[in-house]
């Protein structure tokens, strides 16, 4: 049976330059694809950028440049942004690319042909000087909040989606499906909206040029978020069959789950219009969606004006990717809202990565170069694993992997990093406990089981931390002499202690993993 597994980050508009919120979803949705590619799961990992809409139309003009050549600039930051940041993605779609076109046309024709986009009037307030429609809600004193101008009233033909139609489908698919959407509280929100009824939703816009033609009604152009949410479509092969290697629906030949992390503040667009869309145009729906917090800095909402902006480039430079990554993941339980602070990835660093693991792995691969001249041992033999010392130590590894993959598949890379690091820790004392420089000076043989068991430990810290820090894994491997790429490796056979014979290996001390950072005098980016 084939397994696919087919995970998205939100698509990100152009007109803002890469900031921490952007790489958090980056992070997340990679440590998860990593991690079901090391279960054997076919995974395509998608991420890209939202290029179509008024606000960026605005902003060429501001800029003196054709629409097409200023997202053509500004989209080389974002895909920097993966590089950046290790993302294993399997693909970058831009939403100005020919096949998104054409699929967002073929998605709005099959919508059509359905009956559930009709033509009416869209009213609402309107800011002339910015050509904008604006909802009452984001009216400033009832002055538009972009400009501070006089709004007035306005209606304009749009094109409509029968979303009426589909809210009790939705509920009911909802409340069918518990994983749909998480975490539960995101669940309940989106119930309680769908309760209070839907309104048809104004699908076109006459206003501005710089999108997606209605197929048959090009003064139109599609409404940006219908045209958006069709890049996870596009990007699979949709309208072509070939879509359906990762959006089929699960039968008994296969398993297909296509998962959208995105934040918080998209959850309606993709767990209320997005699947109505869908069942109109007679798509299967994805089958969950996450959504997670948002970041403050410093205990301060992230906005231009404050100035706080985080750029992820800079703390990359400056701190090294896998600890920002390390500390995204493991500062806040996935789902919630979590505060960035250097400091606090100062501390994060300093005490989890350079003290618990780096000098873990230092201190091994120091150990075998001073008492096995540079050799991994012998791996010991059953009856060699004493009760009191190796017993306990195999019997907290055996349980890593359950324990691990039971986190992951609530996608909780949070308490997945606790798990482990409950076994790093666990590793240190059992150094203390054994005091291999007591054996090697005693010459006593239960030396090599030490050494060899502290190898196998952080084999497998390598393996398991490889979706969250891939370049730090493949470094415990790299020193420990184990030349294949951590992420070709397979979690369920290899994930154990004894389940690789790694005796034999040169090892090879390197520089330190993670660097202890000075914390005095670090300075906030
Ligand atoms: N283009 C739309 C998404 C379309 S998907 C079909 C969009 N783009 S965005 O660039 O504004 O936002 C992208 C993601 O960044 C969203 O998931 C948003 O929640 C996330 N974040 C923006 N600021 C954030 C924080 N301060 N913290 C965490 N994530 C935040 O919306």
């Amino acid at each position: 049976m084939t397994k696919s597994f087919y995970i998205t980050t939100p698509i990100y508009y152009v007109n803002d330059v890469p900031h921490i919120g952007h790489a958090y979803t980056t992070v997340a949705a990679d440590a998860l694809a990593r991690y079901k590619r090391l279960c054997g799961y076919d995974v395509f990992f998608l991420t890209g950028t939202d290029e179509h809409g008024q606000k960026v139309e605005k902003a060429a003009l501001a800029a003196g440049v054709a629409p097409q050549q200023f997202v053509d600039s500004i989209v080389e930051r974002f895909r920097e942004l993966c590089t950046a940041l290790e993302a294993s993605n399997d693909d970058f779609i831009r939403t100005t690319e020919e096949r998104h076109k054409s699929a967002a046309t073929h998605l709005w024709a099959a919508i059509e042909k359905s009956g559930d986009i009709y033509l009416g009037e869209y009213e609402d307030w309107y800011c002339t000087p910015c050509e904008n429609f604006l909802t009452e809600g984001q009216l400033v004193d009832m002055k538009c909040p972009d400009c501070g101008r006089e709004v007035e009233r306005l209606k304009e033909q749009s094109y409509f989606f029968a979303l009426s139609k589909y809210g009790e489908r939705l509920k009911a698919h909802i409340e069918a499906n518990p994983g749909f959407i998480s975490p539960k509280t995101k669940r309940n929100e989106v119930l309680s909206f769908l309760s209070e009824g839907l309104r048809d939703l104004s699908v076109s816009r006459t206003t501005f040029t710089w999108g997606v033609p209605v197929p048959g009604d090009e003064k139109h152009i599609m409404y940006v978020w219908i045209e958006a949410l069709t890049n996870y479509l596009t990007a699979a092969g949709y309208p072509d069959e070939r879509y359906l290697r990762y959006w089929g629906e699960s039968d008994s030949e296969g398993e297909h789950e296509v998962v959208h992390v995105i934040g918080k503040d998209i959850l309606r667009f993709h767990s209320v219009f997005w699947p109505a869309f869908l069942m109109s145009a007679g798509v299967p729906l994805p089958t969950r969606v996450f959504a997670h917090g948002w970041w403050t800095v410093d205990g301060a909402k992230m906005s231009k004006s404050t100035g706080n902006v985080v750029d992820p480039f800079e703390v990359i430079k400056e701190y090294g990717v896998d600890q920002f990554r390390y500390f995204l993941l493991r500062e806040v339980r996935f789902g919630l809202d979590g505060d960035f602070s250097i400091p606090a990835l100062v501390r994060r660093t300093n005490s989890e990565l350079a003290n618990d693991l780096g000098n873990l792995l230092s201190r091994t691969v120091s150990m075998i170069e001073k008492y096995c001249e540079g050799i991994i041992p012998a791996a010991p033999a059953k009856e060699e694993l004493r009760d009191e010392l190796e017993g306990p130590l195999y019997a907290l590894f055996g349980t890593l992997a359950t324990d691990v993959d039971e986190c992951m598949e609530k996608f909780d890379p949070y308490e997945a990093l606790v798990k482990i690091w409950e076994r790093v820790r666990e590793v240190n004392a059992y150094i203390e406990k054994t005091a291999p420089w007591k054996l090697a000076k005693a010459e006593d043989a239960a030396l090599a089981t030490v050494l060899y068991t502290l190898a196998d430990t952080l084999r497998l810290f390598g393996l398991f931390t490889s979706p969250f820090m891939p370049g730090s894994a493949q470094g415990i491997w790299t020193q420990l002499g184990i030349t294949s790429r951590v992420e070709q490796s397979d979690l369920k056979r290899e994930g154990s202690l004894g389940a690789v014979d790694i005796s034999g290996l040169k090892v090879a001390k390197g520089a330190p993993l993670f660097p202890r950072i000075d914390e005095p005098s670090v300075e906030p980016v």
